[in-house]
């Protein structure tokens, strides 16, 4: 099963580092959005990219404009047509996840493999929106994208073993390492993750310690790179809460109930990093 062509959908921060590593990789890309605002941004995020590393002479300026020359741009999903692996990277909702794989198996060659970059749902449930679900699995990319060399592969029930085996040669090819895991909610990563921040928050939300005490706790203590609240303003609080909703959801433990301060952080519109403001404050 050869990949020559990979579209992705979606433009934001994890659909453009994914759509970058795979140009830089060699690889022919389609970065696909619905606005051309949102391909902008995700475009002029990926040049700043490839900029900051051919400043750091990581990589030559030929090698950056090979990288982009490899990038297209696409405001329609008809542009499934053309690739052979499609991973789609748009918003963690299911409804919105089934009509894109609904329409990408309509659209996209027979051969082609139907990636989702979910960080929690089921590949399965995705598959079922299909006619191939053979041809269905999910890439797990790690934000962000260009530093981290993990990719959770995650077989739904009916995936095929040589789709799996593509994948997992792709990932190798993108200087990543793939790590298989079943389709079960939050798969590993975030099972083990989001209860931590989760817990990070009660601790806040209890008044155990102060948002910075927690992080340095963590951060001298444990050696992580980033305190556990800093690490959910960076991955954004709305998709915190999501995956710990469908953790609670999935599994049915109260051990996977969303903190209040989340809930209500959320509801305000304190998304993190993104908005500006989370459990920090962003200039
Ligand atoms: N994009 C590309 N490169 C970036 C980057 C970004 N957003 N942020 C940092 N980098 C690069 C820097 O350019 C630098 O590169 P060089 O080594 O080539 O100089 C390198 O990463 C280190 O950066 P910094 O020195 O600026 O900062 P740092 O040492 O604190 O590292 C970090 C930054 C890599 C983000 C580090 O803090 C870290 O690993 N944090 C934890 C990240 C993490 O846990 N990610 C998983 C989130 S969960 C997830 O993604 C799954 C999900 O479904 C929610």
């Amino acid at each position: 099963m050869e990949i020559n062509k990979v579209m992705v959908i979606g433009a934001g921060q994890m659909g453009s580092g994914i759509a970058q590593v795979c140009a830089m990789a060699g690889f022919e890309v389609i970065l696909q959005d619905l606005k051309d605002e949102f391909l902008d941004r995700g475009f002029s995020g990926i040049r700043k990219n490839l900029q900051r590393q051919a400043d750091k002479e990581k990589i030559t300026a030929a090698e950056m404009e090979e990288t982009i020359g490899r990038l297209e741009r696409s405001l329609s999903i008809e542009s499934a047509r053309e690739a052979d692996l499609i991973i789609e990277a748009a918003v963690e909702n299911m409804e919105i996840k089934k009509t894109i794989f609904a329409k990408l198996d309509e659209l996209a060659q027979p051969h082609a493999i139907l990636a989702t970059n979910t960080s929690s749902l089921p590949i399965t449930e995705i598959a079922a929106a299909t006619d191939r679900p053979g041809k269905v699995i999910g890439m797990h990319f790690m934000n962000p994208v260009p530093v981290m060399k993990l990719v959770e592969i995650i077989r739904g029930l009916a995936t095929e073993d040589s789709v799996y085996e593509a994948v997992e040669q792709m990932t190798h090819s993108l200087k990543k390492v793939p790590v298989e895991v079943n389709d079960f909610p939050g798969f590993v990563s975030n099972r083990i993750l989001m209860p931590m921040i989760n817990e990070a928050i009660f601790t806040l939300y209890e008044g155990v310690a102060s948002r910075e005490a927690i992080d340095e706790v963590m951060k001298l203590g444990m050696n992580h790179p980033m305190g556990p609240l800093t690490l959910a303003d960076f991955i954004g609080l709305d998709t915190c809460l999501y995956i710990m909703e469908t953790l609670h959801e999935g599994f049915g433990d109260d051990k996977y109930r969303p903190c209040p301060l989340l809930r209500k952080y959320v509801k305000a519109g304190w998304l993190g990093k993104k908005s500006g403001r989370g459990f920090y404050e962003y200039a």
